[in-house]
């Protein structure tokens, strides 16, 4: 995880290491720091998220470069200590590092015995001392940069400054991405486009093993074979990076209430004048296929899970669905003719690129369902098709979801040119207006509820089951509560024990076929004290229900009905006072395994 920011020659260092570290926070803020070189390293670091670092920053810069670190932790607590940027035991280097390096106690211990010590528990400390180590001895940045990229092994992209280099900022990766801003006097790194697209829209893609340095005029890259490679620049348009909150107190409620529009705009992008748009060799690629595998973690799972039922219940092909940490271990590959659907909102989590790796080895094609173009995943796979959703700035996904859903029931409607699915897409804006129109208050009751307990139960069958996952997942992520999905015919097996008196049990009811067993399930959890908050169509309401929307095709219970869910997080978490935007222990793109 962790965002990285770096600059040479920009005019105010200061704010372009804040501001954009602030952009990169998704990527973790348990501590933040920054770095320059102001005759000598200096660096000010301190835990907590980037905002902080104006508090404890110089009011001016006066450096040529700087470097920037937003942390979420992996060795070593969140402390000042474990804090980047780290510097190396002679205090000739310092930097910043993104990933995580496998092989940290053997390195540690190689320095160890020539002398070296350490003050944080991180493996980046290692690798700060391990280029001095080969700086020292060879007194060449670059050469100490290919003998470091032959020790380290795991995931790095690094900022580096040297004492020694007053007008250089040195940048090697692997695995982790850096992306390179082009200025006019000045150049920028990141790792994404985010904190440079206030400077520039002219960007360079580092790939894995490439390293090098930027000045103020040049942007120099080695590749993997350590020969000097023109990089080509790539225009990045820089309207989908705006974080504007447009007058909303949090960006999670600012996203909820954008789904609708995210809707709309899926269905005009993939289905235009009666036909369906999605490039004609996927769609017969798909079709040719005769199992599809579906691999996604945390929300993007759970909408695998509906993309999964969808392709097996209206386009009869078998799938399998996997969290992509666990297929990654025990990949398998059903059928003769397989295909991987990955699903990422950011494109850029480590457990999918894990698989991505295993499945290029295949002669297997690959689809991936992202809403980050030109992200880490979409530059390894066969096809790659965009959610259109808007920069998600959230820690929880919300829209993502309900876009991941709508955009895999268009699939599975072009798999088979059936053209009901756009209609029940279209019913579901509906849906979705009712609910952001008369529903929030009402939530807001039922929050007050929730938030005085410690234990959730949600209930669902099908299609409402997934959606339970998914409301669960978002509760305990914000809420810190702990709930359970639970299908309900599972009950009975097990987990109707936990059900004690006044616990509080919300229960999705939206599928004629499994209505009635869901309300034999209400009784069941009634009878023995639960407090039910039914959510239901019209058509299957009774008069005690919680909250009736029109009805609706019951497999889009994704896309009609899941704000519902994504409201009750979001005001029990603000109810309790939490930090809904950045809830403890999470980042919004995880990329480490
Ligand atoms: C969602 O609210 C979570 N923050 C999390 O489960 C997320 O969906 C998961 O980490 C996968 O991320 P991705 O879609 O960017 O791959």
């Amino acid at each position: 995880m962790c965002g990285i920011v770096g600059a040479v020659g920009i005019q105010n260092p200061r704010e372009y290491a804040v501001e954009g570290l602030k952009m990169l926070e998704y990527r973790g803020y348990d501590s933040a720091g920054v770095g320059f070189l102001d005759g000598r390293i200096k660096l000010y670091k301190d835990v907590g998220s980037p905002s902080h670092l104006y508090d404890i920053l110089p009011a001016k810069i006066n450096s040529n470069v700087i470097i920037g670190h937003t942390r979420w932790a992996t060795h070593g607590k969140p402390s000042k200590e474990n804090s980047h940027p780290h510097i190396s035991m002679y205090k000739k280097i310092a930097l910043v590092h993104n990933g995580v390096i496998e092989n940290f106690v053997e390195l540690r211990e190689f320095l160890t015995t020539r002398g070296y010590c350490f003050y944080s528990q991180t493996d980046t400390e290692v690798i700060a001392n391990l280029l001095e180590y080969f700086y020292l001895e060879s007194k060449d940045m670059l050469k100490a940069m290919v003998l470091l990229k032959e020790k380290l092994e795991g995931s790095y992209a690094l900022a580096i400054v040297n004492e020694d280099y007053p007008d250089r900022l040195f940048m090697l990766k692997k695995a982790s991405p850096l992306l390179v801003g082009k200025g006019k006097g000045f150049n920028l790194i990141a790792s994404d486009a985010s904190p440079m697209v206030n400077y520039t829209n002219e960007f360079v893609e580092l790939d894995d093993f490439d390293y090098g340095y930027i000045s103020k005029e040049e942007i120099v890259v080695f590749n993997k074979e350590n020969k000097k490679v023109d990089k080509k620049t790539i225009i990045k348009s820089t309207e989908s990076f705006s974080h504007d909150l447009k007058g909303y107190p949090h960006y999670m409620l600012k996203e909820i209430e954008e789904i609708d529009e995210v809707v709309k705009r899926l269905v005009s992008t993939y289905y235009q004048d009666d036909k369906y748009l999605f490039d004609k060799e996927l769609i017969k690629d798909l079709k040719e296929s005769d199992h599809i595998i579906f691999l996604g973690c945390g929300t993007s799972y759970h909408a695998s899970l509906v993309g999964g039922r969808l392709f097996e219940n209206f386009n009869n092909i078998s799938t399998t669905k996997y969290i992509a940490s666990e297929w990654a271990f025990h990949p398998t590959f059903p059928g003769e003719k397989p295909f991987v659907v990955l699903i990422s909102q950011s494109g850029e989590t480590a457990d999918l690129i894990h698989c991505l790796k295993i499945i290029q080895e295949k002669d297997v094609h690959t689809l991936l369902i992202t809403n980050t173009a030109g992200s880490t995943l979409s530059r390894g796979v066969t096809y790659t098709l965009l959610l259109h959703a808007g920069v998600e700035v959230s820690v929880a996904s919300t829209k993502a979801y309900a876009a991941q859903v709508a955009l895999l029931a268009l699939l599975s409607g072009a798999i088979d040119d059936n053209k009901k699915v756009v209609d029940d897409l279209k019913d579901t804006i509906k849906v979705i207006e009712y609910i952001k129109n008369n529903f929030k208050e009402r939530i807001q009751k039922i929050a007050d509820v929730i938030k005085e307990h410690q234990n959730v139960f949600y209930l669902g069958r099908s299609f409402d089951y997934f959606l339970s996952l998914e409301a669960s997942l978002k509760l305990k992520e914000i809420s810190y509560i702990h709930s359970e999905a639970i299908p309900g015919g599972e009950l009975k097996h097990g987990p109707i024990a936990l059900i004690s008196q006044g616990l509080p049990v919300i229960v999705f009811i939206t599928d004629p076929l499994t209505a009635s067993s869901m309300r034999g399930n209400i009784e069941e959890v009634k009878s023995r004290g639960a407090n039910v908050f039914v959510i239901s169509t019209k058509e299957l309401s009774k008069e005690s229900d919680s909250l009736v929307v029109d009805n609706y095709a019951y497999y889009l219970s994704g896309v009609a009905i899941s704000s519902v869910a994504f409201y009750l997080a979001y005001y029990v978490s603000l109810k309790k006072g939490y930090n809904v935007d950045k809830p403890r222990n999470l980042a919004k793109s995880v990329t480490v395994e």
